[in-house]
């Protein structure tokens, strides 16, 4: 077994999932003053600090996705996060994107950007104890859209990032978002996600990428926030589950969702209501973020007296996600 492969099975293995907490300095700064707290880099440490310390947070997460700010800052007891993570049998995940940012020629649609000097970037993280990474492209559903072009770019930039990630000896969680955004139906996220993810991995053999090595993050497919028609929890499921196993090669270990916008509970339901329809090639897990944390930081809001309470709210997800595989 390649080490590679050892380290994606790791992370979507016993139960456990991964959690994003690798929010861009300007997301967590604006979701730290939706609650009420000044958006300063000590705050954004100090949260940081309140989730990584969360009592039993190891038996249902394998590994945390940082951003670049967090993993060079420090806790209250001296340790880089990336050194207290390794301590607690927590795997340090690093987000190396730089956004999403808008596409030549396709108006409303973006391409991530990052690859420019990814190399150095990938030995310096994994020589400061990375052990995996992440990228995330997102794709538009709208009028026409997404466009081929959109796919195209988002699919290839994924794919280079991954191999260099597994040249560098780290896992790259590959994840294409189809946003939740606007008011199409089930089916047309479900043709949507389908052709990206066709288009992906036709990409990473194109670009040598070894698939068991990897972590796939993709969206669960869904109707559009804005749909009038909400699908329900078995059919969200069932739909995802298609769209996957048309898809996806059965040498990728592990799927981990990101939950995208989708409320905490409903995330999980989902999750739940998707291992009932196996057997499955693939373990199927979590790597939400705002499912996860969510409810977590609406308890903190900056009060250290309710630090107990918040982490309670994040271990309790954490425990009902867990559960759900
Ligand atoms: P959400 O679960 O909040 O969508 O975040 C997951 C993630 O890592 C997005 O890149």
């Amino acid at each position: 077994m390649s080490t590679l492969n050892k380290i994606a099975r790791i992370m979507v293995s016993d139960r456990r999932g991964i959690l994003a907490a690798d929010e861009s300095i300007g997301t967590m700064s604006s979701r730290l003053e939706g609650v009420g707290v000044e958006a300063t880099e000590e705050n954004r440490r100090v949260y940081r600090e309140l989730i990584v310390t969360t009592p039993k947070l190891p038996e249902s997460v394998s590994g945390i996705i940082l951003a670049d700010e967090t993993f060079h800052q420090k806790l209250s007891n001296g340790q880089t996060f990336p050194q207290f993570l390794a301590d607690r049998g927590i795997l340090a995940g690093i987000k190396v994107d730089t956004g999403a940012k808008p596409l030549a020629g396709a108006p409303g649609e973006n391409v991530t950007e990052g690859l420019d000097g990814l190399r150095d970037r990938v030995k310096n993280y994994a020589a400061l104890g990375a052990t995996f990474a992440k990228w995330r492209a997102t794709i538009t559903i709208g009028d026409g859209l997404p466009s081929d072009r959109a796919v195209r770019a988002n699919v290839h930039a994924l794919a280079r990032y991954a191999g260099l990630c597994q040249e560098g000896g780290i896992v790259p969680i590959v994840e294409p978002e189809v946003l939740m955004d606007g008011s199409h139906s089930l089916a047309k996220c479900k043709q949507v996600t389908t052709s990206v993810l066709r288009s992906l991995f036709d990409e990473l053999s194109l670009m040598q990428v070894q698939l068991d090595g990897i972590v796939l993050k993709p969206n669960m497919v869904v109707a559009g926030k804005d749909c009038p028609e909400q699908p329900s929890v078995e059919e969200v499921a069932k739909a995802t589950v298609d769209a996957l196993r048309e898809t996806v090669p059965s040498f990728v270990p592990g799927i981990a969702f990101l939950s995208g916008g989708q409320s905490p509970e409903k995330a999980t339901e989902h999750l739940a209501a998707m291992q009932t329809l196996g057997p499955l090639p693939w373990e199927l897990t979590y790597s939400f973020g705002r499912a996860l944390v969510g409810p977590a930081l609406e308890t903190w809001r900056g009060d250290e007296s309710k630090r107990e309470a918040a982490q309670k709210a994040l271990s309790d997800r954490a425990v009902a996600n867990a559960a759900a595989r």
